[in-house]
């Protein structure tokens, strides 16, 4: 019904060395590689960094764009799967297309407006549209984005609040999974955010295929077996 996708979050590995650490997790066994994109907006961080920082922001944190995703697709022909925690993913489209991302997955917070267009416009750059719901967000408002023309082809649940690897996974997340599987048996359902070893099975018997997975991968002295324990436990 629907396939398993280990996608280990490049957030915990060694940025540094992205290219190697890349070919590591695809030779560990992942099938996607996991690219969490956040970012200030740059006229509010010039107001105020502090300010930026607390609030109209969609995550504390900065990690990568557009220029790293082009450098590491030259090493690699793996699955880019494109986690933009941004208050403007519109913009975001035509340069990650460029780059040669994968999937693109915004946040339905962030495209309460425009996601028509934005759906349309990622489809146009060949990349896999998806939907991403904060904890706080009820599943409910993912439904009109996966019905029509232009519906998006994943949905990724938080399991965290987005903006940092290593927290602790919110089991009470996998009543929208569950509800999500239900409603739609063959969908691409994603989630994020404290998945190991001691939780995979709580999500995949909810319904979850494609399972990110940080810290519990990165931190493993054995990755490859974290991968296939995770893999297992996904009901194809
Ligand atoms: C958090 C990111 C996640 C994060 C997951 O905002 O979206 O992808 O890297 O990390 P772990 O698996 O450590 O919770
Ligand atoms: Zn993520």
């Amino acid at each position: 019904m629907v396939k398993a996708i280990i996608a280990p979050s490049m957030l915990s590995s060694d940025f540094a060395n992205l290219a190697s650490e890349a070919e590591r997790m695809l030779n560990c066994g992942a099938d996607w590689l996991h690219m969490d994109i956040m970012a200030l907006h740059s006229s509010a961080v010039t107001e105020c960094c502090i300010c930026a920082l607390q609030d109209g922001h969609f995550v504390p944190n900065l990690t990568l764009g557009a220029p790293i995703i082009e450098s590491l697709r030259k090493h690699t022909k793996a699955y880019l799967d494109c986690h933009l925690m941004v208050t403007n993913p519109l913009d975001y489209v035509e340069p990650l297309g460029k780059a040669g991302a994968s999937g693109f997955t915004f946040h339905v917070e962030a495209s309460r407006d425009n996601w028509q267009e934005l759906v349309q416009k990622i489809k146009s750059k060949g990349m896999k549209p998806g939907v991403s719901l904060k904890p706080g967000t009820p599943i409910e408002e993912v439904y009109p984005l996966l019905d029509g023309e232009n519906s998006v082809e994943l949905v990724l649940v938080m399991t965290v609040e987005p903006g940092f690897g290593g927290q602790k996974f919110m089991p009470e997340m996998m009543d929208k999974v569950r509800t999500l599987r239900k409603k739609y048996p063959s969908l691409d359902i994603e989630v994020d955010g404290g998945l190991g070893p001691s939780t995979i099975e709580a999500a995949t018997s909810a319904g979850a295929n494609c399972i990110v997975a940080g810290s519990s991968v990165f931190g493993a002295p054995d990755p490859a077996q974290v991968i296939t324990l995770l893999r297992g436990s996904v009901e194809e």
